[in-house]
C-alpha cells in the first residue's frame, strides 16, 4: 500500500499522552499524518511533513481516532418499531420484549442474519467506529446461540456470548435449567469463536447468583466477563462484575453510593449507553458522578432491535453532553479510548505512531461540532486500518 500524507487538519485529536494538552485530547492544530502499511507512520505539525506517494487534503477539518463501539447486538432479525412507538405513547420498557426478536431470529437463515448484521455494521463503519464490539443473546438455543457466534465473527474479533440475555421462553419454568445449559453445552458450543462472556443481570432477566455462576463458567473456559449492571433499577449487577473483574459494567443508569466506590477501586469500565435512555424514555446515567469519582467511563451504542436502534457513536457523544454532564472532550474520549479500555486494546482510540490507522475525519474545523451538530452526518471519510471507508482517496 503507497504511503499518504494527510494535509491541512485543523484540529486533530491523538488522545496522546505525550502531547501536553488540558482536557486529556492531546490537540495539534494545524497538523498532518502520514498513513504507510495501515499504521499511522509520522504525525506532527504541517510545516514539518515528509513527503509521501499520496496526499490526501483534509480542507480544514478535524481527524479523531476511530470510534471503539464497545457494546452491540447485530446478530437478529425483524425489528420491533410497533414496540418503540407504543413506548412513545406510555407503554415502558421491559426485558421480555427481547423474546420478540429471539422467536424472529431463530426463524432467520445463517445468511438472512449475515445480510442484516452486515448492513449494521456497514452503518458502524461509516459513521466512524473503526472497531466495535457485537453480542449474541437473541438465540437462546445451543444451535442458535452457535450460529450468533459464527455470524458475528464474520464481521468482528470482538465477539460476546450472551446467552444469558433473557430466560429462552421454553425454560420459563425451569429457570435453574436454563442456566446450566447456558454454563454448560451452550458455552461449549459458543467459547472456540468467542472472546467474551456477558450476563444481562437486572430485573426480568438474571440474578446475581446465576450471573455468578455464568460468568466463572465462562471465565474457567477462557473468556472475559462483562456485564449488563444497573439499567432498569438498583441491583447487584456492578458489584458482581467487580467481584468477577469484568472489563465493563455496562449501563449504569442506577447507581447506589458503593457501586460508584466499587467501580471507582477497580478495573471495570462503566459503559455507559446514552441511546437506550433515549429510546426506552428513561432518566439518563449520571456521568459526572462517575467521572468525578474517578471511574473509566465509555459510551457505545447498544445497538440493538429492542432498545436503542442506532449505529452512531457521532449521536452518543452528542446525548452524553447534552443529557449526561459529560464535557465534549469527555465524550469523545470515552467514545475512542474510552471504548479501547472497555475491550481491552491499548492500542485502540489513539493516533500514535506505529498504532493501526483508524481514523475519522469531519466535514468539520473542531471534534466539538459532533454535540454541537447534532443529527447531522458530519463524517467526511473514515480510515480503518489505513483503507478508506467511505470513498476512494483522491490524490
Ligand atoms: O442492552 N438490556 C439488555 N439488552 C439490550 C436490550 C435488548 C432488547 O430489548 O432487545 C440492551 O438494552
Ligand atoms: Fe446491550
Amino acid at each position: 500500500m503507497p504511503s499518504l500524507l494527510l494535509t491541512r487538519i485543523e484540529e486533530l485529536v491523538t488522545n496522546d499522552p505525550e502531547v501536553p494538552c488540558a482536557d486529556g485530547l492531546g490537540l495539534l492544530r494545524d497538523a498532518a499524518v502520514v498513513i504507510e502499511h495501515g499504521q499511522v507512520a509520522w504525525v506532527g505539525p504541517s510545516a514539518a511533513a515528509p513527503a509521501a506517494d499520496r496526499n490526501f487534503d483534509c480542507h480544514g477539518g478535524a481527524l479523531l481516532p476511530g470510534f471503539v463501539d464497545s457494546h452491540s447486538h447485530v446478530v437478529f432479525a425483524g425489528d420491533r418499531a410497533a414496540e418503540f412507538a407504543a413506548r412513545m405513547a406510555g407503554t415502558p420498557y421491559s426485558a421480555g420484549g427481547i423474546r420478540t426478536t429471539v422467536q424472529a431470529t431463530r426463524e432467520a437463515t445463517d445468511e438472512q442474519l449475515a445480510v442484516n448484521a452486515g448492513r449494521l455494521c456497514a452503518e458502524l463503519l461509516r459513521g466512524g467506529s473503526t472497531t466495535f464490539e457485537i453480542k449474541t443473546g437473541y438465540g437462546l438455543t445451543v444451535h442458535d446461540e452457535a450460529r450468533s457466534v459464527e455470524v458475528a465473527r464474520r464481521f468482528t474479533d470482538e465477539v460476546t456470548f450472551l446467552g444469558a440475555h433473557v430466560v429462552a421462553p421454553e425454560y420459563a419454568e425451569d429457570r435453574d435449567a436454563y442456566v446450566e445449559l447456558v454454563a454448560g453445552p451452550m458455552l461449549e458450543a459458543c467459547a472456540l469463536h468467542a472472546r467474551w462472556i456477558d450476563v444481562f443481570c437486572d430485573r426480568g432477566a438474571f440474578d446475581a447468583d446465576e450471573a455468578r455462576r455464568i460468568l466463572r463458567a465462562g471465565i474457567e473456559r477462557g473468556l472475559t466477563p462483562r456485564v449488563h449492571a444497573n439499567q432498569l433499577q438498583h441491583g447487584p449487577g456492578v458489584q458482581v462484575a467487580v467481584e468477577v473483574g469484568a472489563a465493563s459494567a455496562d449501563h449504569c443508569t442506577h447507581l447506589s453510593e458503593a457501586d460508584v466506590a466499587a467501580l471507582a477501586d477497580s478495573q471495570t469500565v462503566a459503559t455507559l449507553l446514552p441511546g437506550a435512555e433515549f429510546s426506552t424514555r428513561s432518566a439518563y446515567p449520571d456521568a459526572r458522578r462517575l467521572l468525578d469519582a474517578g471511574v473509566h467511563v465509555a459510551l457505545a451504542t447498544d445497538c440493538n432491535p429492542g432498545t436503542s436502534y442506532t449505529t452512531s457513536m457521532s449521536l452518543c457523544i452528542a446525548l452524553a453532553v447534552r443529557e449526561m454532564h459529560m464535557t465534549v472532550p469527555e465524550a469523545v474520549r470515552a467514545a475512542t479510548v474510552g471504548g479501547a479500555r472497555a475491550l481491552r486494546r491499548p492500542e485502540l482510540g489513539r493516533v500514535v505512531v506505529g498504532g493501526p490507522a483508524d481514523l475519522v475525519l469531519l466535514d468539520a474545523p473542531s471534534y466539538v461540532h459532533l454535540a454541537y451538530r447534532p443529527g447531522v452526518d458530519l463524517i467526511a471519510q473514515v480510515w480503518q486500518g489505513g483503507r478508506p471507508v467511505r470513498s476512494p482517496d483522491v490524490s
